[in-house]
């Protein structure tokens, strides 16, 4: 049986940091606030010339120095994103002109703070058929460019990452992408909104006092669905693959907010040991959160050869999803 194992890491983060008391002198908020609800300390923020392929090349340099690949072995690059440099081209081309990826079929994948969830699950399909054999997948988001930075309620919550993956088709062996669920719910959509930009509201028609060119979030409803949501998807791809929380070594959660990522572990009877956090330094930074967790957690030894990662993600579409990792 062919297996999607996974052969390298990176991550790409700007080099602004912007921390609570940063934000204490632009929006009516503060520091305890932020701790208390969220567990957000600081997030890395773009400079104005740095954009998605910027953050995406640089992981996608590093997950392919890991791997120990050329970027001509590539024959698929995804990027799960919302927030890429352009409506056209897409970020994966950008990103594949960038590092010489000249054989791969390049795409974007929409699926908001599951971008990598989502992506990851369809390249493990091209890699289990047969019809491809080494594939990069990254995660990234920019939002802090779509946030309205007089909105208290949401421009404290998000950053910029991105975090890559290099996955490579194996024969007789137990690693790899164990199992995923991908599910979504598009009469949730209202909840979380980005309007602007796209066909509905082209930038060529619409005056600016027309839309909002920013991110709309109802916090209540996110947080009641990204409970269950979370919960929910790791209850179902762990009975999948025939596991239990028992035999999960870490897990690695779409880092949103710290109290829905300590009440999933709950419901899932995982203890505190085995969950990775780093929000406290990123904030959320959707379809990069996932990945630059999983790249964190191996630098830092927290991952060995044949442990089973949990990753778990959620947002805006509605859309949820979880992947077991064989590391
Ligand atoms: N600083 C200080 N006070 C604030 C701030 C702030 N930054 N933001 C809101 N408040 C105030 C509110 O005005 C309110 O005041 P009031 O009681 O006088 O009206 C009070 O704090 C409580 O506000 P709530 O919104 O009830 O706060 P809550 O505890 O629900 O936390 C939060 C809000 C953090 C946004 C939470 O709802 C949440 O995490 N939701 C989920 C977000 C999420 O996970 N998004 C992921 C998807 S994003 C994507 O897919 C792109």
């Amino acid at each position: 049986m062919i297996r999607s194992v996974v052969k390298g890491v990176g991550h790409g983060v700007p080099s602004k940091i912007m921390t609570n008391f940063d934000l204490e002198k632009i929006v009516d908020t503060n520091d305890e606030w932020i701790t208390q609800r969220t567990g957000i300390k600081e997030r890395r923020i773009c400079a104005p010339e740095e954009a998605a392929s910027d953050l995406s090349i640089w992981a996608a340099k590093e997950a392919l120095a890991q791997a120990g690949l050329d970027p001509l072995d590539i024959d698929h690059l995804i990027v799960g994103t919302v927030s890429g440099d352009f409506c056209f081209p897409s970020t994966a081309c950008i990103v594949q002109d960038a590092i010489g990826a000249k054989n791969a079929a390049s795409y974007d994948l929409g699926a908001a703070c599951a971008g990598f969830i989502y992506s990851l699950n369809i390249a493990d399909g091209l890699i289990r058929s047969g019809m491809a054999k080494n594939i990069l997948v990254i995660g990234v988001d920019t939002l802090s460019k779509f946030v309205d930075w007089t909105d208290r309620s949401t421009c404290v919550l998000f950053g910029d990452a991105a975090g890559a993956m290099v996955l490579t088709a194996e024969e007789g062996t137990d690693r790899g992408i164990m199992e995923s669920v991908l599910m979504s719910d598009g009469s949730g959509g209202k909840h979380i909104t980005l309007e602007f930009g796209g066909s509905r509201y082209p930038a060529s028609e619409y005056k600016r006092e027309d839309y909002s060119a920013h991110i709309y979030m109802n916090g209540a409803e996110t947080y009641r669905f990204a409970v269950s949501a979370l919960g929910d998807a790791c209850c179902k791809v762990m009975e999948k693959a025939g596991i239990t929380a028992d035999d999960i070594a870490l897990f690695v959660p779409h880092q949103a907010n710290v109290r829905i990522i300590e009440s999933a572990a709950k419901r899932i009877g995982l203890p505190e040991e085995k969950i990775f956090l780093n929000i406290a330094k990123y904030g959320n930074t959707s379809a990069g959160s996932i990945p630059l967790g999983l790249y964190e957690a191996d630098r830092d030894g927290r991952l060995k050869k044949g442990d089973i990662v949990l990753t778990v993600g959620f947002g805006a579409g509605l859309v949820w999803g979880a992947n077991l990792i064989r590391w």
